[in-house]
């Protein structure tokens, strides 16, 4: 969607993975995790938006037809909860259903013939970001319904990012790209091995409807939830980031370990999702579960990652002419989970355990350095050089 926000896909923070629509889910819970944002470096790293999702609301709207925060999951209401997170220099995102009902089995409002007075509640509290679920949609047509609510939020006049979530049923990568800034390709995540991977399969054949402003959407991420292997959510982060996916964390930070936020903060995979140039990985071999993709970055660099989706070891190889880089006479190759840089001719090659993903940038040229005791000019500190007629300033 051309309304200038989601040039790289969405990174930030939603309740449902962890919580559901447990009690667990409240203001607290909102807060700690903006707090966390700035503490742990989340925010530095580049996660930005703070979500709720389902069950916010009360199940009736009021007497004007406005939708109603649950005053015991947030006594503060919502507006105070969104200047809670605007202070902490973060932005925040809501929750609805393009129908009569959201998804939870309570059967909170939807929006459905309530586009425009939602989208003009939503911007009195400041909301940024929208997600807009496609449950009890009466059987009127996807693109008509998501298309009523993104005018609505046009015209509120307020920059709010539309999150697509009708689950890929119909074809959303053909319609979307001029409605929402992203839309979900699949059902739903769990936290399992065979969930994961099967949405990673059927999001990776997409890679051409990608763009900036236009992402598709293979659910949020489990990280950190448990049901998972560390060495399966590097997997599940290396793929996110390498099919230019939203990065939204879909663990409650307050009870993660070191561990989940060393994945969640790598900023080499964050950078390969964050890439200006949009573009979706696409893959460039796969057999025998061993899946090879390659990501185009801006620098002219590729972002590649070698997957194994069996359980045994197996080393995997590829070459910078076979992920789309050939004819350089070297390669700068950066492991991007050990940080070991090697240079060579473009061999691609990693001994990968069952269900991990070796990630790697493959730039054409070696790095160059300078010859022994000399130093770059623009290695030296701003205004330190010294030239023949004198010093001077560089920046
Ligand atoms: C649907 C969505 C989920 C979540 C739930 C909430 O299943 O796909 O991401 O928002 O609804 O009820």
């Amino acid at each position: 969607l051309d309304n200038g926000l989601n040039l790289t896909p969405q990174m930030g923070f939603n309740n449902w993975n962890s919580t559901w629509c447990g009690a667990q889910f409240n203001e607290d819970m909102i807060k700690g995790i903006a707090d966390l944002f700035v503490s742990k470096g989340l925010k530095a790293a580049g996660y930005q938006y703070v979500n709720l999702d389902d069950c916010w609301a009360l199940p009736l709207r009021d007497a004007e037809g406005n939708l109603v925060a649950d005053p015991v999951r947030f006594p503060s209401g919502i507006k105070a909860l969104a200047d809670y997170v605007h202070g902490k220099g973060l932005k925040f995102g809501i929750y609805s259903s393009a129908g009569i009902h959201t998804c939870d089995v309570k059967g909170f409002p939807g929006g459905l013939g309530h586009e425009q007075q939602d989208a003009n509640l939503w911007a009195s509290w400041g909301v940024d970001y929208l997600k807009y679920d496609n449950c009890n949609n009466m059987g009127i047509d996807a693109q008509k319904r998501y298309k009523t609510m993104g005018d609505a939020l046009k015209k509120t006049g307020r920059p709010i990012l539309y999150s697509i979530c009708e689950w890929g049923s119909t074809g959303p990568w053909n319609w979307a790209a001029p409605v929402g800034n992203s839309w979900r390709t699949t059902g739903d995540i769990s936290d399992t091995w065979q969930s994961m991977i099967s949405i990673a399969q059927a999001n990776q054949g997409l890679a051409n409807y990608a763009k900036p402003g236009a992402f598709n959407d293979p659910d949020m991420l489990e990280v950190g939830n448990g049901g998972m292997t560390a060495t399966e959510y590097r997997t599940h982060f290396s793929l996110w980031a390498e099919m230019a996916a939203p990065l939204m964390i879909g663990t409650d930070l307050r009870m993660a370990e070191p561990e989940t936020f060393e994945i969640l903060t790598n900023a080499d995979v964050i950078a390969v999702d964050q890439d200006p140039l949009g573009k979706q990985g696409s893959v460039v071999s796969s057999a025998n579960g061993l899946v090879v993709m390659s990501k185009p970055l801006a620098d002219g660099s590729r972002a590649v990652t070698l997957t194994n989706e069996g359980s045994y070891d197996a080393t995997i190889t590829t070459t910078a002419q076979t992920v789309g880089i050939g004819g350089a006479n070297s390669y700068t190759v950066k492991d991007l989970w050990s940080k070991k840089s090697t240079t060579g001719d473009g061999t691609i090659s990693a001994t990968v355990p069952g269900h991990g993903t070796a990630m790697f940038r493959v730039t054409p040229g070696s790095p160059v350095s300078p010859p022994t005791g000399m130093t770059y000019l623009s290695d030296l500190p701003f205004k330190s050089v010294t030239n023949y007629w004198g010093p001077v300033e560089r920046d």
